[in-house]
C-alpha cells in the first residue's frame, strides 16, 4: 500500500503531530504543536502509562508482557490524548512512532498503530529513532544552534555525540559495557530494590550522613578517548555488599556509587568540551536521557558548563525519561526540513544507531 509522503508545508505554518512511544515499558501518546516560524513547540496533550508494576515481580522488563500491555492500552491512550487536545483526527498533520531502538514487540504495536492512522487520514507517517527523540526534545522550548555536544545517558545507552544537524550525529564516545542507567538499576537491585533503580539510588544518596570512602574504581577515567565503562563499578559495589557489609551504610554506599559514576561522566565531558570548543566551536552542551533526571548529576553539569563557559541545556525531568512528546517533536524537526514522511513498510529496528539515520 502506498501513501503520499510529500508534505505540502510552508515553514511559517503551524504543524501538529501525534507521537507514539512504545519501545520499552512506557506506553505514551502526545500531541505537539510547532508554534511559528521559529522552531519551538508546545505540548497540547500527553498521556503516559507506566508498566513498572506489571513487570515488578519478574525483576525486569519482560518483552512479551510489555508488547501485550502496549497493545491493550494504546487505543485508549490515543483517544484520551486526542480528546484532551480538543482536536479531531483530521486536524493532525502527521503521525509519528518510535521505530527503534527498543523491544521489537512494542515497536511493532506502536508503529502499526501510527501507520494505520496515517493511512486512514492520508497524512504522512514518520519513523522516529528513540535516541534522536531524547536529544532533539531539548530544542522544543529553546533555540539551540547546531553543532552542539550531547551526553545521552539512559537505561540502554551512554553515548557522547557531536550533533551537527537534526539527522547528523557523530558518535565520539560510548560505554564499552553497561549503560549508566543499567548500572544504577543493577546496584539498586543488589541492595534489594526494584526497577527502576536510578531514582532510588538518588534518594538513598541524599540521606547519606557519614563520610565513608568505599574506594570504588573509576575505569577508563584517565584514558585518552571519550569512552566509559561502568560494569567494574557495579561489580566492586556487589563485592562490598556481599562481604560483611554494614547495612546501616547503604545510603553512604549509594552516595559513593553516584559520586563515582558522576565523576566518570564529568571528567570525560570536561575534556570533550575543551576539544570540541576548539575544534568545532560548539557553545552548547546538552544532557539527555532518563539518567539526566538525576538532580545531583544535573547540578554537577551546571557547574562544569559554567566553568567552561558553554550553555548547558537539560530537558525538564518529565521529558528526560521515555515519553511521546520527544517522538512527536523529532518528527516535527524532520518534516520542517525535508517535508517527507516514511513509507509504510518501514520496518521496526530493534537496533538502530544514531549514525545510521
Ligand atoms: O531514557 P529512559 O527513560 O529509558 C531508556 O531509553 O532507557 O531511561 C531509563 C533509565 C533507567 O535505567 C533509570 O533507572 C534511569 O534512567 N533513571 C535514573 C533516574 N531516573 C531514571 N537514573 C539515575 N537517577 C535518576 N533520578
Ligand atoms: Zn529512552
Amino acid at each position: 500500500i502506498s501513501i503520499k509522503n510529500n508534505f505540502k508545508y510552508s515553514n511559517f505554518k503551524i504543524m501538529i503531530v501525534l507521537g507514539i512511544e512504545t519501545s520499552c515499558d512506557e506506553t505514551s501518546v502526545a500531541i505537539v504543536k510547532k508554534k511559528n516560524r521559529f522552531l519551538l513547540g508546545d505540548v497540547l496533550s500527553e498521556n503516559t502509562l507506566s508498566q513498572v508494576k506489571k513487570h515488578k515481580k519478574f525483576g525486569g522488563v519482560v518483552p512479551e508482557l510489555a508488547s501485550r500491555e502496549h497493545s491493550n492500552t494504546l487505543d485508549y491512550l490515543v483517544k484520551k490524548t486526542l480528546k484532551e487536545s480538543g482536536l479531531s483526527l483530521c486536524e493532525i498533520d502527521a503521525f509519528a512512532a518510535t521505530l527503534g531502538p527498543g523491544l521489537l514487540g512494542g515497536l511493532i504495536v506502536g508503529s502499526n498503530y501510527a501507520k494505520t492512522l496515517a493511512l486512514t487520514t492520508k497524512k504522512p507517517f514518520v519513523a522516529v529513532n528513540h535516541l534522536q527523540g531524547h536529544i532533539l526534545v531539548t530544542r522544543m522550548k529553546r533555540i539551540i544552534k547546531f553543532p552542539f555536544l550531547c551526553l545521552l545517558v539512559s537505561g540502554g545507552h551512554t553515548q557522547m555525540l557531536l550533533v551537527r544537524k537534526y539527522n547528523d550525529f557523530k558518535l565520539i564516545g560510548e560505554t564499552l559495557d553497561d549503560a549508566i542507567g543499567e548500572a544504577f538499576d543493577k546496584v539498586a537491585k543488589l541492595m534489594g530494590y526494584s526497577y527502576p533503580g536510578g531514582p532510588i539510588i538518588e534518594k538513598l544518596a541524599l540521606k547519606a550522613k557519614k563520610k565513608v570512602n568505599f574506594n570504588l574504581p573509576e575505569p577508563l577515567i584517565n584514558s585518552k578517548n571519550f569512552n566509559f565503562s561502568f560494569s567494574g563499578i557495579k561489580t566492586a559495589t556487589r563485592k562490598i555488599i556481599d562481604s560483611s557489609f554494614d547495612k546501616k551504610l547503604k545510603c553512604e554506599l549509594a552516595k559513593n556509587f553516584q559520586d563515582c559514576v558522576t565523576n566518570c561522566l564529568i571528567t570525560k565531558c570536561s575534556k570533550a568540551i575543551d576539544l570540541y570548543k576548539k575544534k568545532k566551536k560548539i557553545n552548547s552542551f546538552v544532557l539527555a536521557g532518563g539518567v539526566a533526571s538525576n538532580k545531583f548529576i544535573r547540578e554537577k553539569f551546571i557547574n562544569l558548563c559554567a566553568k567552561k563557559s558553554v550553555q548547558f541545556i537539560v530537558p525538564e525531568q518529565d521529558l528526560c525519561v521515555d515519553n511521546a512528546t520527544m517522538i512527536a517533536w523529532a518528527a516535527i524537526e524532520r518534516l520542517q526540513i525535508n517535508k517527507k514522511g516514511d513509507i509504510l513498510d518501514f520496518e521496526p529496528k530493534p537496533r538502530w544507531a544514531l549514525e545510521k539515520l
